[in-house]
């Protein structure tokens, strides 16, 4: 099983994060100096991907713009002598093959994926949300995709959650495969207490076969209202084989302050040329006088 194409559903409105989002993509918001939208493009790119289809909604158009050449900008940092600063923004636009498409209307994270089934026809394909951040060794969409390849499955990543927090996700029934990874037997979207098959939950990535496009299109809305690819997928493990992958990583859900908060801090901590600088200021606030 060779994956060619991603997709990234950023069609979602952003409630979370108001007001920032009243104009900004939550994915264009920044986690130190980058948007998080272009670590999910890298990640992509790391697992060997080069077309990605971002859906977005009306809005949303600062994403188009991002991965498009800047040739007025270019110029003025060419005149300047600002090397650097004209390899970062022109850096953006080679990244990948970025394509875009709107989701009329947002109707669930089921049909944001649906509105990909032509651009993806008949292939595996992977799938990154994109407000769900990823800190780890391996790029997180490489692990999915290096299992993926060695089984033909479906795989899903997921982690054990808190009890309390199981309800916000999806829960897994599961039983152990391999190290780190398990068969889907079943799931269920935002369980309530007496649902919950497990505190295993999908954060944020997959890799689908296209079988899932069929689905889809004749699901019923599930949870909210909305077309849920929990459902497609609990579906999907009837017919075909789906795979969760307990990733090595940490995830960050920089859809909600705490998160983005959590990635700003651990992201710079990082950074060689700010994390010793962040550091110290840290300290010197936590440290009592
Ligand atoms: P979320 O529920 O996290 O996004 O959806 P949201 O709706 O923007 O969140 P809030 O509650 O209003 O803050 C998970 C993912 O699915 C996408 C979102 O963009 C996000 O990446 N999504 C959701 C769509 O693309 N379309 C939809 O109709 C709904």
């Amino acid at each position: 099983m060779k994956i060619k194409k991603a997709v990234i559903p950023a069609a979602g409105w952003g409630t979370r994060m108001l007001p920032a989002t009243k104009t900004i993509p939550k994915e264009m918001l920044p986690v130190v100096d980058k948007p998080i939208i272009q670590y999910n493009i890298e990640e992509i790119v790391a697992a060997g991907i080069e077309d990605i289809l971002i859906i977005t909604n009306r809005g949303k158009s600062a994403m188009e713009d991002y991965f498009d050449r800047s040739p007025e900008l270019e110029d003025a940092l060419i005149k300047t002598g600002k090397e650097r600063e004209l390899l970062l923004a022109r850096d953006v636009s080679r990244l990948a093959n970025v394509h875009f498409i709107r989701q009329q209307e947002a109707r669930g994270l089921g049909h944001a994926i649906w509105c990909a089934r032509r651009f993806v026809g008949d292939e595996p394909f992977a799938v990154l949300l994109g407000d769900d951040l990823m800190k780890s060794q391996t790029p997180v969409t490489a692990q999915l995709v290096k299992t993926a390849s060695e089984t033909g499955a479906s795989v899903v990543g997921v982690q054990r959650v808190a009890r309390e927090l199981i309800s916000k996700y999806c829960s897994l029934q599961v039983v152990p495969a391999a190290d780190r990874l398990y068969e889907v037997k079943q799931l269920v979207e935002k369980p309530t207490p007496d649902q919950v098959f497990s505190l295993f939950a999908i954060l944020g990535r997959y890799v689908l076969t296209p079988r899932i496009f069929a689905l889809l299109e004749t699901l019923p809305p599930g949870h909210g209202g909305e077309i849920q690819l929990t459902d497609a997928i609990n579906l999907l493990c009837k017919e075909e084989r789906v795979l969760a992958l307990d990733f090595e990583g940490r995830r960050y859900d920089t859809g909600c302050l705490t998160g983005y908060l959590e990635a700003n801090i651990d992201f710079a901590l990082a950074r060689p040329d700010i994390g010793p600088w962040l550091t110290d200021f840290l300290t010197q606030k936590t440290t009592k006088k």
